[in-house]
């Protein structure tokens, strides 16, 4: 990748050779399109997001259509072909064009020997048409394991949740409280032509009609709002904020919920983040900067609490742990590539070690809240339930909300095809002494 001269859909195949590597596409598409010319970057974005949605469904196509599968230095190839099955399937691209540029493409890859398949492969997809999937895997197109896991944990919402995953997922704006009210940026929105409606959960959402890009928004730069789901949003309704409290933001990259919490209560004490991540840690820091907010920032693995924690208790923890991701597939469709089913047995066990170890620095009288943006029980109420039985000063509290639903440990966010994400809460209190 990085080739200046290569044709976009061949950069196309290279980032989904990445992603089919273990790459997320947060990491190998933004040299990708710094390596393009500024309109051509849209397309690239659409196209692997696209490809990477439908990959399932492309795949189990391009393997019948396949007469054997290619040999590993062609791999690139294959991709290549999904891209322009993507296109066939689910753009307006006209087909000849598809058709032409691939075979270029697979010359520009060095591949001059394939061309011959390519253009056999994609005239006969063209002529044939889609053909009708056979199994829920391909219906839904998310992994055999996912579909089975989903149907398994959720057997009257698991299409649903398939379906969910597949659309596209609205753009949603967190309202700095500390410079507009709601209602105020909604008029901006109007007088600027961006159609926009109040969140129904979360207090200071506003749902964008159409998606835009962030300088469009009246005031973005100087900190009016945020980018961030409405169920990401919810985590401030839960951990009742007062002035004079100490706060824990365990895992806090890219910073998105310790922003939210700086800005709902301006009196706090202090806000301490943290992140093991040396690479995402900066990111929380340039969000503090645009919203002109202030907190700690430590890079530290939290569950290592001796290598960090001065000693002093807080009053209120966010522990976001890291999980499947499972309830944003719809903003990262690369997840159905990346995520193993045996990854979530060891998330876990990370999860339960994390809560354990942020309950040792929560002060009595504090209040820790659980989240995941994960829609597998294992994750979530289940870790809820196994740390409920070993910690006996633990209680689980059950906040009066009208979202989601009632899990016995914890709420549950199913992924909403026109609104908010996949999200769990779990909120959790320690008694006074
Ligand atoms: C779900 S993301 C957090 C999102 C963030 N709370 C937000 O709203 O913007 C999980 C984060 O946990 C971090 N992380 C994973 N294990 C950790 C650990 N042991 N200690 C601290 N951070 C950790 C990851 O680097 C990742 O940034």
């Amino acid at each position: 990748m990085g080739d200046q001269s290569r044709p976009m859909r061949a950069v196309a195949a290279s980032v989904l050779l990445a992603v089919e590597n273990g790459e997320s596409l947060s990491q190998c598409l933004p040299p990708a399109l710094q390596s393009l010319a500024p309109n051509e970057r849209p397309v690239l974005q659409a196209l692997c997001y696209g490809t990477c949605r439908w990959f399932h469904r492309l795949d189990s196509e391009l393997n019948d259509r396949l007469k054997k599968p290619l040999k590993k230095p062609d791999r690139v190839i294959h991709h290549l072909m999904m891209v322009a099955l993507f296109q066939l399937r689910f753009s307006q691209q006209a087909n000849y064009a598809v058709l032409n540029e691939s075979v270029e493409a697979c010359r520009a890859l060095d591949k001059p020997h394939l061309t011959g398949l390519v253009n056999g492969v994609l005239r006969s997809a063209e002529r044939e048409g889609a053909p009708e999937p056979t199994t829920d895997a391909s219906r839904f197109s998310h992994p055999v394991w996912m579909v089975k896991k989903l149907r398994h944990n959720w057997p009257d919402n698991w299409q649903q949740i398939l379906e969910a995953n597949n659309a596209q997922a609205p753009m949603t704006l967190r309202v700095n409280a500390l410079r507009f009210s709601r209602d105020e940026y909604l008029a901006l929105l109007n007088e600027a032509g961006i159609e926009a409606t109040a969140t129904r959960f979360a207090p200071y959402g506003i749902q964008l009609s159409h998606p835009v890009q962030v300088d469009q928004l009246p005031w973005f730069a100087d900190g009016a709002v945020s980018v961030q789901d409405e169920a990401a949003q919810l985590c401030t309704t839960l951990l009742d904020l007062a002035p004079g409290q100490r706060i824990l933001d365990a895992c806090a990259a890219p910073g998105g919920k310790t922003c939210a919490i700086l800005e709902n209560q301006l009196e706090l004490a202090e806000v301490v983040a943290i992140d093991e991540s040396a690479a995402r840690l900066p990111r929380v820091q340039e969000n503090l900067d645009r919203l002109d907010l202030r907190a700690s920032l430590l890079q530290a693995d939290a569950a290592n609490t001796e290598q960090w924690w001065d000693g002093q208790p807080f009053d209120r923890i966010l522990l976001d742990v890291p999980c499947s991701a499972s309830g944003v597939i719809r903003r990262h469709p690369d997840i159905k590539l990346l995520r193993r089913e045996t990854d979530i047995v060891p998330l876990a066990a990370i999860q339960l070690g994390l809560l354990a170890a942020m309950w040792s620095v929560l002060k009595p009288g504090g209040r820790l809240l659980y989240a995941t943006c994960s829609v597998f029980p294992q994750e979530n109420h289940r870790i809820i339930q196994r740390f409920l039985k070993k910690q006996a000063d633990a209680v689980l509290a059950t906040p009066d909300v009208q979202w989601g639903c009632d899990m016995g440990a914890g709420r549950q966010l199913l992924p909403d095809p026109v609104s908010h994400d996949g999200f769990f809460y779990a909120v959790l209190e320690k008694p006074e002494l």
